[in-house]
Formats: C-alpha cells, sequence, structure tokens
C-alpha cells in the first residue's frame, strides 16, 4: 500500500538502495538482515549492512555500517534515512546507532523504518532520541 512518503522520489531511491545492501548482510547468528540507506549533503545514497561476529557483541549493525561508508566517501551529513529489517514488526534504530546518528544528521532528519514491502513508520531523530548529546553540547 503506497503513502506520502513512498512516493517522494527520494524515499524510492533510499529504499531501493537499503534493500539492495540488505541482501548482503552477515547475519549467520541473529538470520536478521538489516539494510540502512543515507542521503546525503548533495543527494548522494549511501548504504550499509549488519556484520555479525561469532564473538556477538563486535556485531556491527547496518546503520554504523552506512557510517562507515558515509565517512569514506568524503561525506559527512546524512539528510534522510531508510532503515530495513527483517519481518513485519519495526526495525527501529537501536539506542546505541541512534546516537551514532546524532553525530551526522540534524534532530528534524527523517528515519523511515521499513520491510522488505514498504513504508511502515517514520519518525524524526528528535523522536528518537529526545533530549540527545551531539557536537553542540560539548
Ligand atoms: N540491527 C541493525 O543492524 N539495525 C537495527 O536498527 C536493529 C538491529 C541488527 C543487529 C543484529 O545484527 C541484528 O539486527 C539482530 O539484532
Amino acid at each position: 500500500m503506497l503513502n506520502e512518503y513512498m512516493i517522494s522520489e527520494n524515499f524510492e531511491k533510499l529504499f531501493n538502495a537499503a534493500k539492495e545492501v540488505r541482501n548482503n548482510a552477515h547475519v549467520p547468528y541473529s538470520k536478521f538482515k538489516v539494510g540502512a540507506a543515507f542521503l546525503t549533503e548533495n543527494n548522494s545514497i549511501i548504504a550499509g549492512c549488519n556484520v555479525e561476529n561469532a564473538a556477538y557483541p563486535q556485531s556491527q549493525c547496518a546503520e554504523a555500517s552506512a557510517i562507515g561508508n558515509l565517512i569514506a566517501n568524503g561525506f559527512t551529513k546524512i539528510k534522510e534515512v531508510v532503515v530495513i529489517g527483517s519481518g513485519d514488526l519495526l526495525c527501529s534504530p537501536c539506542g546505541g546507532c541512534r546516537q551514532r546518528l546524532r553525530e551526522f544528521a540534524t534532530l528534524d532528519v527523517k528515519i523511515h523504518m521499513c520491510n522488505t514491502s514498504g513504508h511502515l513508520k517514520t519518525s524524526t531523530l528528535k523522536e528518537l532520541l529526545p533530549d540527545s548529546f551531539g557536537p553542540e553540547n560539548l
């Protein structure tokens, strides 16, 4: 079912990038594939997937992988986010990733939480991380 977010051009590009990179997730332990895609300052799309490890705590979320790719590609700003999890329940960024996003995204940035079929919910970073601590707080 299409909604207001899904018909925006950026959403569709971000959704397709997150869905594609999600296929490459390394998830032998959870079997829970996640893909994340960012819109950058020059409207490029940068994506990443989760990468698990036999030493479980060393696993990396899709958002963290995408942030590594953002920086490696010379960008520093996240203008919009799509996260695609597995199954039909909401895959919202974990607490640690909300803080990671906070470094590169302003509080009004929209985070679209999706499954592989489409959009489920959109929240701003401010809604996901109220009273947050960011670079301006130092
Ligand atoms: N995961 C993400 O990559 N991003 C999220 O937003 C939520 C959870 C990953 C971590 C782990 O590899 C798997 O999903 C199950 O928790």
